[in-house]
């Protein structure tokens, strides 16, 4: 495999409306997230990802975009940008953007001027299909925060569009060519400005499978999950190899995808030496045990199945190219709330959650507050959500029979809310984010949980963090951290995840034990160094160690092991 420049990286994402508020509106900004650089370059981190901050209604908080070219003032000016990438780059950061292109928002010019004139060139922009009132849909594809992908075009009671996602994001037709240039050409304005490349947003979805057709319903509401008509659609990677080769190629870019549902065949053209992207993100954890009923039939994640989703991952790429890895992002509870058991949660389990993650092959790729190990946020009514998308689990969950309360459990479980809580920097009020009313409240655990509390304390999760990546970016453990095999060791031993990560000269071992109990793990050969550890001690005797509860280490071993 060629190596590139991101190889060794470490990633980070910030979602700039709960990161820092610069003047007290609220909302978190670029000043903010200038303000913050030297904090970034102090944890380790390399790579920036932004989550959208383009000019939209924030109908999905950013992801409905009215105009690529400029900045939500909400969020700062394009002044603001700039200074922001020239001070990234004195620091060596990189900064990478959110890329939505499946669709736009039903406020951006293009949607506008198809609504004016639906037969004009920009109606070809959208997917628009003549519809008479009370007659059948084109089909009953279910859209990603509820009901059917088809609303009415404005203006027109004889059409309707078509919306993966919210009524307020109308897809892009990239079926015309005319689309894809104008895409093409704004990709190529935002490199040309200094960004190292993008995050691609929802990026499957843009091949349709085209006529329309039903698939067999799968809820009450006679409507079928997307993913039925992704997974009869072909021809996405000829899309991206086009969108590659007259835009990120050119520059040699970073970009990771997010990809779900790709068809196996497909992925060494979506990764690796012969990929669209460079990377894209592992969600085999992520979407471990999701029920087609909806949030609240999810079962809770096993110790044993998140080490069989990661391996899994693994091995699908060993000779392809690198994932990204994630315990969590903007749209996932926060990791150690959602993989580690309930009353379970402590300093010592989310280090060991955050080790196992970040040692695995590929980039690591922390979502802002990780590193000092925030939680989810609790709400007790619907009342007090934001995220469409938990607002229409709640009601799947009520049409399904559950009580409020139950109702609730689920939200809480799952809301995108959870990770989307201002970032904990200290214990002042508002934890230090703003100086206003935050537009989403924080967790009221940032008297406890914060980076000003977890500077001080050498042991904490944040100083953790701190180590892993100091580990990775060491010259005499870089090439096994970022290019070493990854064997798993013992993977039936329950509760047990481990696995050898082995570059020529040398074998890490890296052991977690994923339970509240202590368990006795067998070595497969002499310790030489202990790298990282969790807790102060580890205990040994001949041939094997006892790993107390949550314990993580990872230990060199002599040659011959
Ligand atoms: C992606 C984003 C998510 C957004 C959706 C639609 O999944 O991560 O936040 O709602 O795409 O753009
Ligand atoms: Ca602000």
């Amino acid at each position: 495999m060629e190596r590139k420049w991101w190889h060794g990286k470490t990633a980070y994402q910030i979602y700039p409306k709960s990161f820092m508020d610069s003047n007290g509106d609220g909302i978190g900004d670029l000043r903010g997230i200038i303000g913050k650089l030297d904090y970034l370059k102090e944890l380790g981190v390399d790579i920036v990802w932004l989550s959208p901050i383009y000019c939209s209604p924030l109908a999905d908080q950013g992801y409905d975009i009215s105009d690529y070219y400029a900045i939500d003032p909400r969020f700062g000016t394009m002044e603001d940008m700039d200074e922001l990438l020239a001070e990234a780059k004195k620091r060596d950061l990189h900064i990478v953007m959110d890329l939505v292109v499946n669709h736009c928002s039903d406020e951006h010019i293009w949607f506008r001027k198809a609504c004016e004139d639906p037969d004009g060139k920009y109606g070809k922009y959208f997917y628009i299909e003549d519809h008479r009132p009370g007659d059948p849909l084109p089909c009953n594809w279910r859209s990603a925060f509820g009901g059917s992908v088809w609303s009415p075009l404005p203006g027109h009671p004889d059409k309707i569009y078509l919306h993966i996602f919210h009524r307020k994001q109308p897809d892009l037709n990239w079926e015309n060519p005319e689309v894809r240039q104008d895409i093409y050409k704004m990709i190529n304005w935002w490199l040309d400005k200094g960004l190292s490349g993008f995050r691609v947003d929802a990026i499957i979805n843009i091949k349709k499978r085209l006529p329309y057709e039903d698939y067999p319903a799968d809820r009450a509401d006679g409507l079928c999950s997307i993913e039925y008509m992704l997974a009869n659609a072909h021809g996405v990677i000829d899309f991206l190899d086009e969108m590659a080769e007259n835009t990120f190629r050119r520059y040699d870019a970073f970009t990771a995808g997010e990809v779900f549902h790709e068809k196996p065949e497909d992925l060494p053209r979506f990764i690796g030496d012969r990929g669209v992207f460079s990377s894209m993100f592992d969600f085999a954890e992520t979407i471990l045990n999701q029920s087609p009923l909806g949030w609240y039939d999810t079962k809770p994640v096993t110790a044993e199945q998140y080490k069989a989703a990661c391996f899994a991952s693994q091995k699908r790429v060993e000779q392809v190219g690198f994932l990204c890895n994630i315990i969590e992002n903007h749209d996932e509870p926060r990791g150690v709330s959602h993989y580690i058991p309930a009353g379970q949660c402590t300093v010592a389990a989310k280090k060991m959650l955050g080790g196992l993650n970040f040692m695995l092959r590929g980039l690591p790729f922390l979502y802002q507050g990780q590193e000092i190990g925030m939680e989810n946020r609790r709400c007790t009514s619907i009342e007090e959500v934001d995220d469409i998308s938990a607002r229409d689990e709640y009601k799947v969950a009520l049409d399904a029979g559950l009580t409020p309360e139950q109702a609730m459990e689920a939200v809480n479980r799952f809301s995108r809310d959870n990770a989307r809580s201002p970032f904990q920097w200290d214990s002042s009020p508002n934890a230090g984010f703003s100086e206003g009313t935050p537009w989403l409240p924080v967790n009221p655990n940032y008297t406890e949980i914060n980076l000003a509390a977890q500077r001080e304390d050498p042991d904490s999760v944040w100083n953790f963090y701190r180590k892993l990546i100091a580990l990775r970016n060491d010259p005499a453990y870089r090439e096994v951290v970022v290019y070493g095999a990854l064997e798993p060791y013992m993977p039936e031993q329950t509760n047990l995840m481990a696995y050898f990560r082995r570059s020529a000269e040398q074998t890490l071992l890296v052991l977690g034990n994923y339970q509240n109990t202590p368990q006795r793990a067998a070595l497969p050969g002499t310790i030489r160094t202990v790298l990282i550890n969790n807790l102060h001690t580890l205990q040994q005797d001949d041939g094997s160690v006892c790993l107390e509860p949550w314990q993580f280490v990872v230990l060199e071993l002599e040659d011959r092991s």
